[in-house]
């Protein structure tokens, strides 16, 4: 029945590109050729009108766009919702498609002045009427697709585009007769091409290269088994004559300058509605409150960021901004995410950026029993470093034992209610775990101008830092290790071998001989070097006075690691007289507890090398617990795993030659790390000196 589509077009009498809204567009100012342009579109119609009825809206002036009618709204049987767009430039448009949608009969349903929405260029039909495409992330906003499911009483499915060449969905997706889809699926994020593939069975997909693409092949218009589009390679010819479709190409390169082609130049009018259809939306919204240096602490870009990475889209509702330096702002945004999943992907991380319910709309947080020792319920929350608490029985409790990565497990026992974290291989059947989103807060000090701190410390932007920052942050960093030692504070180290290679194990004893060190956290390889170096002058084979390799000094920390083994344990070398100088001898002597955690490259190992990892990690959390300071000294994995063993307020130093590791380790969004990008057996000279200089404040360098 072909006779009864209906499809309403708009005859490109005012046609132009006046102005840039769409990549397309730029460089095409005025560059379309209005004859070839009314050659081109009276082609399509006629195509159009062989196939379906082709009704026609009035072109006006200073409205150029106007021609792509699928812009003009979304019909769906009696109704439509009028579109509301984005760009100034096409607002004039409005009124003009409102009068003919009023003028024709349909109910018109329009949208909250500031929410845009741009019609059946961003939302499909499925060519079975079961559901609704409906596209966001460039023209039209997330937070429209509950209200097309209100009103046109139909199920949405929200896609988000993520290519700006691809800026509505009709640009890079058509569905078609008998359940097939016509798409570009890299104009889409993960997430939307995973709905796109559980919806649509890989049989009818037919996914278009790039090339199609840009040659709008998805911008078709479709009627029962004909499509009619731009162009198209013959192998999509072929893909779609395959699916039982006829193509009929036509030219329309001067529209494409615009952004536009077949599709976006109809809008198809009379859309049925089946019964059986209702209407739904895995749309979700829920308003947050924030409260802090908003601003200056860069939080208030860092949430909003957050939600747009993810998928979602927000509205900021109020924002009171903080006038005096140290006065703090406080906002209310709405979030709305496409599902329940993204929201909660969205809710875990603003949550650790302090993000809270408001107070008259906290509820409990939701648990879950684990049923499998070791194993955490599907659902269930996951830890981050900053102080946390959870809202049970109306109350908030704080989380101990505060770590990353971990689980949170409620307790309710004699004395009431307590939380701890607990990694998940702790878990053991019965535990009541913490699952959603809901009833959880960070508690941060509202007065920590966390960034602006953080930037000021830390330079790993600007690649390796000059000799005077080196000197600076020492400066820093030695004053508080001072601090830290006389009021018996704790310093946790963790180091790498290179801290050897590299000259530093002198410097290294000495803090830990003038108690600056109060656990020393390293894998087989620091103790190795130490040793090696104290028993034979050598690091790796390479004599450290002369900076040369020594024949066969390849050899020398196999013997080293014999030799300690044969005594049972690096202390016992140390009593027995046979390890005389060196970091582990000075921890040794110093009683400075040390935990050296294996891995599979270790040699030998020592005796002293926890090769379960398990239980290395289990000391590694014993030794940092409490600690003050962790200076991290040119190891990656070790530092990493400190990192996450280790709660926000624990001030962390991370010296490496290479930016890459320092950005990783310091950027962990809190006020306590820095980086410094150097050499760490020079940054370890330094140190010492800069204690020295502390100590005896006439001592000439
Ligand atoms: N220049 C117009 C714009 O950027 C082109 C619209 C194309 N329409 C469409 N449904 N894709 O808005």
């Amino acid at each position: 029945m072909t006779e009864s589509i209906r499809i309403l077009m708009c005859a490109p009498d005012h046609y132009d590109v006046d102005y840039v809204i769409n990549p397309w567009m730029e460089g095409n100012i005025h560059k379309s050729s209005q004859d070839k342009a009314v050659e081109q579109w009276s082609k399509l119609n006629q195509i159009l009108n062989d196939i379906a009825q082709v009704d026609l809206v009035e072109g006006q002036p200073g409205v150029p766009d106007m021609v792509f009618t699928a812009n003009a709204g979304l019909v769906l049987g009696e109704n439509a919702v009028l579109s509301r767009f984005y760009h100034p430039e096409r607002q004039g448009e409005e009124p003009h498609f409102k009068k003919w949608f009023a003028d024709n009969g349909f109910n018109v349903f329009e949208l909250p002045q500031d929410l845009p929405f741009e019609g059946a260029g961003d939302a499909l039909l499925d060519r079975e009427g079961r559901w609704l495409w409906a596209g966001y992330g460039f023209r039209s906003e997330l937070d429209s697709h509950p209200y097309l499911a209100k009103w046109l009483d139909i199920e949405v499915l929200s896609l988000r585009l993520i290519d700006d060449r691809f800026y509505h969905l009709d640009t890079c997706f058509c569905p078609l007769t008998g359940g097939y889809l016509l798409y570009y699926p890299g104009a889409f994020d993960s997430y939307s091409n995973h709905i796109i593939e559980k919806r649509v069975p890989e049989s009818k997909r037919i996914a278009i290269a790039e090339a199609d693409a840009i040659n709008f092949a998805c911008n078709t218009v479709n009627v029962e088994q004909t499509v009619v589009m731009n162009k198209a390679s013959s192998s999509l010819k072929q893909s779609l004559e395959d699916a039982g479709f006829t193509v009929i190409e036509t030219p329309l390169t001067e529209f494409l300058k615009a952004g536009g082609a077949a599709k976006c130049l109809t809008l198809r009018i009379n859309e049925p509605v089946l019964p059986d259809v209702h209407g739904s939306t895995p749309v979700e919204s829920r308003v947050l409150h924030l409260e802090g240096h908003l601003l200056d602490a860069g939080i208030m870009n860092r949430s909003l960021d957050l939600v747009v990475d993810n998928g979602g889209s927000f509205k900021v509702l109020n924002f009171n901004l903080g006038v005096e330096r140290n006065s703090i702002s406080n906002a209310d945004v709405r979030i709305s995410a496409p599902d329940h999943e993204v929201m909660e992907k969205i809710m875990g991380q603003l949550i650790e950026l302090g993000a809270a319910s408001p107070s008259d709309d906290v509820s409990n947080a939701d648990t879950e029993t684990c049923d499998l020792d070791g194993v955490a319920p599907d659902d269930f929350y996951v830890s981050n470093i900053y102080p946390t608490e959870v809202r049970v029985d109306n109350q908030w409790v704080r989380v101990q034992k505060q770590r990353m990565d971990g689980s949170i497990v409620i307790n309710h026992n004699a004395d009431g209610v307590t939380a701890e974290c607990k990694v998940i291989r702790d878990l053991v059947q019965g535990d009541s775990v913490v699952v959603g989103v809901e009833g959880i807060r960070t508690v941060r000090k509202k007065s920590n101008r966390e960034l602006k701190v953080k930037e000021e410390f830390s330079f790993m932007g600007a690649g390796v830092s000059s000799e005077r920052r080196v000197e600076l942050v020492v400066e820093q960093i030695a004053w508080e290790l001072r601090q830290i030692r006389d009021r018996g504070g704790k310093v946790v180290v963790t180091a790498g071998p290179v801290v050897i290679h590299t000259g530093g194990a002198k410097h290294l004893s000495k803090l830990v001989r003038d108690g600056y060190v109060q656990g020393l956290l390293g894998g087989n390889a620091i103790a190795v070097h130490d040793i090696e170096q104290s028993l034979m002058g050598t690091s790796l084979g390479v004599d450290m006075q002369k900076g040369t390799p020594v024949q066969g000094g390849h050899r020398h920390h196999l013997k080293v690691i014999n030799k300690v083994r044969r005594y049972g344990s690096i202390a016992q070398a140390v009593e027995q007289g046979v390890i005389t100088q060196g970091i582990m001898y000075e921890c040794v002597k110093h009683h400075v507890p040390f935990a050296l955690a294996g891995s599979i490259r270790d040699d030998g190992p020592l005796p002293d090398t926890q090769m379960d990892l398990i239980k290395a990690q289990e000391e590694y959390a014993q030794l940092i617990e409490g600690a003050d300071m962790i200076l991290m000294l040119s190891t990656m994995l070790h530092s990493i795993g400190v990192g996450n063993m280790t709660p926000a307020g624990v001030k962390m130093v991370c010296v490496d030659i290479n930016p890459a590791v320092v950005t990783k380790l310091s950027d962990r969004g809190s006020v306590e790390s820095v980086g410094v990008v150097t050499d760490v057996g020079l940054f370890l000279s330094l140190l010492v000196n800069q204690l020295n200089k502390l100590t005896s404040p006439y001592q000439t360098v």
